[in-house]
């Protein structure tokens, strides 16, 4: 009896391992595939090299999975950009199509993929020191609460500014600022404080990470 049940629980055991490599294997597969998309337009693990194409690897899931969904709702502009490379080279395609494609499984995992991974800051990128100095006072003043130590945290769950591309924050913040993409009630309060001189300090400030 006691045999019999051992060898019930064994088999049952294995039932499980094979069901969860079986499992395992099926979504790698996929997502890795997926994977290799992004990584052809954001670089390898998400560490753009490219200064029009955010870094994304080290972003917090959550963060991630918004952005993914705001792409679909087509709540943010969509640039269209030309893949540097792999099958696709030469073609377009905007964030908005590519986030339609996924489904909300995927791109859960996509997020806890990225979020795995290291955010490299971005390398090569001049800054003006006395700019930098200015937006970090402004920083400080209106922003650091959501965006703690220079924006570089992931778990704020906003995105990370510290060491980001200067050319995409520029656009971002041009986005934000010509009301194209949507902010949170908060963030818009001490954003309207800005003036026009703020933004190009604040981005020389999130460039200055090295
Ligand atoms: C054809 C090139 C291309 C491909 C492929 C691509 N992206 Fe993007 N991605 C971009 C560009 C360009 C932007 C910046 C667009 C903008 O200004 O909003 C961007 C922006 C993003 C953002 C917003 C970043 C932020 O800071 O808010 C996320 C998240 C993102 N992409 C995730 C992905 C994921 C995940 C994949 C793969 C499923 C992917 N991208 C595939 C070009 C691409
Ligand atoms: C109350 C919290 C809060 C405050 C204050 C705040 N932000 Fe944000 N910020 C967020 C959140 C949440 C997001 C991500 C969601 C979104 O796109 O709105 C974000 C996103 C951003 C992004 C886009 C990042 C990307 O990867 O595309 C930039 C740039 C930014 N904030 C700059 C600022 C600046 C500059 C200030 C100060 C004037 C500021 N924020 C103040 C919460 C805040």
């Amino acid at each position: 009896m006691k045999h019999k049940l051992i060898k019930v629980a064994s088999m049952m055991a294995l039932g499980i391992m094979l069901n969860g490599l079986v499992m395992i294997n099926v979504s790698a597969a996929d997502i890795g595939k997926l994977v290799e998309g992004c990584d052809y337009c954001h670089g390898k693990d998400g560490a753009s090299t490219n200064s029009k194409v955010p870094i994304i690897g080290g972003f917090s899931a959550p963060y991630m999975i918004d952005a993914m969904k705001t792409y679909k709702n087509k709540e943010r502009p969509c640039p269209e950009y030309e893949y540097p490379e792999g099958p696709n080279k030469g073609k377009k395609a905007t964030m908005c199509e590519i986030a339609d494609d996924i489904s909300e499984g995927d791109t859960k995992e996509l997020a806890n993929h990225f979020a795995a991974k290291p955010f490299v800051r971005a390398t090569n990128q001049p800054f003006d020191p006395v700019l930098a100095e200015k937006g970090k006072v402004v920083h400080e003043d209106l922003c650091v609460k959501c965006h703690d130590k220079g924006g570089s945290l992931p778990s704020d769950d906003s995105s990370i500014l510290a060491g980001q591309w200067m050319d995409y924050t520029r656009q971002a913040l041009k986005d934000y600022s010509a009301g194209k993409r949507p902010m949170i009630k908060k963030m818009e309060k001490k954003y309207k404080k800005l003036n026009e001189e703020d933004f190009e300090a604040l981005v020389h400030y999130f460039g200055s990470f090295k």
